[in-house]
């Protein structure tokens, strides 16, 4: 089949003259008197070709078809235009419709929709100039993250999705069965998990952290990078049920290598998106009203801020905010708090660090306080925790210790505990949240509109 030029090539070098084959969507047609104007776009770039139509030489059952959303493919002149809204319209002489649209059941229209009908259409939502920049955006990020790493030496690791252990501790499972639930198979009153699928529970895994350490212990430095499962019936701007998560994985990294890489590594990846997306990032911080290229400018210029949890702590308390959540040491810290630290306190980016043991995961490295564990979280104004990482227990008798605190079952965590006692390193990593990340730089409010099927809490549509 013919391959049609991407319209992002138009506007990037010079075809003024040149035949040239495009296709596309209709955002808009327009049938005048002698000419039709009609605007393509093919999601290769923000900006859409204007495409002039000489009545007089088409069908009418070509001009009759041009509506918005229906698919053309266009051969043509590339000429500049005499308009000032573009620069360059393409005069057309050969039209092709492949599929139509009837204006009357079109459900995208010229106004502007509302974000909340908009993910009522996620089928048709690619076609909004919003959505196609933020999948843009995503995908500058996605592939930005790959490069940083494999840049540093990093194997990229793909780890199970299934598993059968909570890496997190905080109970928000997905259970995966094959059981009929109208007719389970019991045992004593109990569910006779010998009858499932994996003979025993299965979930959707909430991090592939547990799994990527294995390997970090042995490739010395690693990343996973893939959809991670949380059933929080949390239903914030801040969280999904289904979310992207990258997990770098570093054998000989302290808790401050860690928070060195974090911070360098958003840097990085931000940096791209600033290059790659002006005329996205301009559409997208008219259609938020905030300006984006400062926002991003922002987070790559100063070093972030460093802070041991306690004092953070200390800077809350001496707000005398009337916080939601009122502070003291030894709670987690909520968006409210991290929020003031971001945006009020310090008005850039935050590191908090050493944390309450009680608040964190069971695998974080212990402190010689024997209070605070070597966790950090990366703060971002907007959007609060955007990183949250560790130093790992890597000594074996302590993490032993940890777990029958906590009443975790040591048979689920033994291959995990074994890898402390043949070989042990210290060893580090994190994990991003993508979307956390997608919506700071977008400065789209909901993150449900950072990814294409949002899942979450009673929100499960297409
Ligand atoms: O802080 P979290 O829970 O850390 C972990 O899962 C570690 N195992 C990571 C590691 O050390 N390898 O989650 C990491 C990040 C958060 O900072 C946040 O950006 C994102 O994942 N996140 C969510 N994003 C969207 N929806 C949710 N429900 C999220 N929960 C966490
Ligand atoms: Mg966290």
């Amino acid at each position: 089949m013919r391959k049609p030029l991407p319209i992002k090539a138009l506007f990037d070098s010079d075809y003024i003259d040149q035949q040239v084959y495009v296709a596309g969507w209709l955002r808009s047609a327009r049938r005048g008197k002698r000419f039709s104007f009609a605007v393509l776009n093919d999601g290769s770039c923000f900006q859409s070709l204007q495409i002039v139509i000489d009545n007089s030489r088409f069908p009418a059952h070509v001009l009759d078809n041009l509506h918005t959303g229906g698919c053309i493919a266009v051969e043509g002149t590339v000429v500049r235009s005499p308009g000032r809204e573009q620069a360059i319209e393409l005069q057309a002489q050969n039209i092709t419709i492949f599929g139509t649209a009837d204006p009357a059941t079109y459900p995208l229209q010229k106004k502007q929709h509302s974000l909340e009908f908009l993910r009522t259409i996620a089928h048709l939502r690619p076609r909004t100039r919003f959505f196609s920049a933020v999948l843009r955006i995503r995908n500058t990020l996605s592939y930005a993250i790959h490069q940083f790493f494999q840049e540093r030496g990093f194997f990229y690791i793909h780890t199970p999705i299934i598993t059968a252990s909570d890496c997190e501790g905080a109970g928000e499972l997905f259970q995966v069965t094959t059981f009929d639930l109208n007719d389970v198979p019991k045992q004593d009153g109990m569910v006779d998990y010998q009858q499932d699928f994996f003979g025993k529970p299965a979930y959707l895994t909430v991090s592939g952290q547990l799994n990527v350490e294995t390997t970090a212990l042995a490739l010395t430095k690693v990343y996973t990078f893939g959809p991670t499962f949380r059933a929080e019936h949390s239903n914030t701007p801040r969280h999904l049920a289904e979310f992207w998560m990258v997990e770098p994985e570093m054998a000989f990294y302290d808790l401050e290598d860690t928070m060195d890489l974090a911070e360098e590594f958003l840097k990085n990846i931000i940096q791209k998106v600033l290059d790659n997306h002006q005329d996205d990032l301009a559409f997208l911080s008219q259609f938020n009203q905030v300006d984006l290229t400062e926002r991003l400018k922002r987070v790559i210029q100063e070093p972030y801020e460093r802070l041991p949890y306690t004092e953070a702590i200390a800077i809350l308390e001496a707000s005398k905010k009337n916080f939601q959540f009122p502070v003291k040491w030894g709670i987690d810290l909520k968006t409210e708090h991290e929020r003031y630290l971001t945006e009020e306190y310090f008005k850039k980016p935050v590191i908090v660090y050493n944390y309450p043991a009680e608040v964190k995961a069971f695998y974080m490295r212990q402190n010689d306080d024997g209070k605070t564990v070597a966790a950090m979280d990366v703060l971002f104004p907007e959007v609060g925790e955007i990183i949250g990482g560790s130093q790992r227990e890597e000594r074996y008798e302590r993490l032993l210790q940890r777990i029958q605190t906590l009443g975790l079952k040591i048979e689920d965590y033994h291959w995990y505990l074994a890898i402390r006692q043949y070989g042990s390193a210290p060893h580090s990593g994190f994990g991003l949240g993508l979307e956390r990340l997608v919506q700071f730089c977008t400065g789209m409010a909901n993150i449900r509109d950072t990814i294409p099927f949002p899942r979450a809490y009673g929100l499960l549509n297409f």
